[in-house]
């Protein structure tokens, strides 16, 4: 059976540009409860064991030192078939690619830059909202 929760954060470009508030406005407004959020930044050491399951892509260098870059804002939503309807609302990887007003065609400057993060799994949704909340903060 799919959970109820997943994990995301908005990432640097998007928090640089202002959009953070337009970007959870349309989370909540897409049904998903925000269990737990707060506003950081990542050193890259941190980035790099947050994204350790890409470390042998050719991309981790760059998305580690661009994940570091700046702030973010990680959050732990709730919803029925949270995971999988998250990852609709957010689109394509890819911005050039993701499906009209999804959060990454409105907001995503590019595949690295892309706005949001999203988890692929419920077992990942758990592993990475435990990195960021501890058990007294998820309610
Ligand atoms: P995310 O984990 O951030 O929600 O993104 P995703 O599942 O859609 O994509 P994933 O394959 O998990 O990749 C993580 C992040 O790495 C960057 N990336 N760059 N240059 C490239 O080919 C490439 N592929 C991925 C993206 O920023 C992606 O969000
Ligand atoms: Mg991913």
């Amino acid at each position: 059976m799919a959970g109820k929760r997943t994990f995301t954060m908005i990432k640097p470009d998007a928090t640089g540009a202002g959009n953070s508030g337009a970007i959870m406005k349309m989370i909540e407004e897409a049904g998903f409860r925000i269990v737990a959020l707060k506003k950081t930044q990542l050193s890259a050491a941190l980035a790099g064991k947050f994204y350790e399951i890409h470390k042998e892509r050719s991309f981790y260098g760059e998305l580690v030192s661009y994940m570091s870059s700046g702030t973010i804002v990680p959050m732990i939503l709730e919803k029925e078939n949270a995971v999988e309807d998250f990852r609709k609302l957010i689109g394509a990887t890819d911005p050039k690619k993701a499906a009209p007003g999804t959060i990454r065609a409105l907001f995503a400057k590019s595949i690295d830059a892309n706005a949001i993060h999203g988890s692929d799994s419920d077992e990942n949704a758990e592993i990475e909202g435990s990195f960021f909340f501890s058990q007294f903060e998820r309610f």
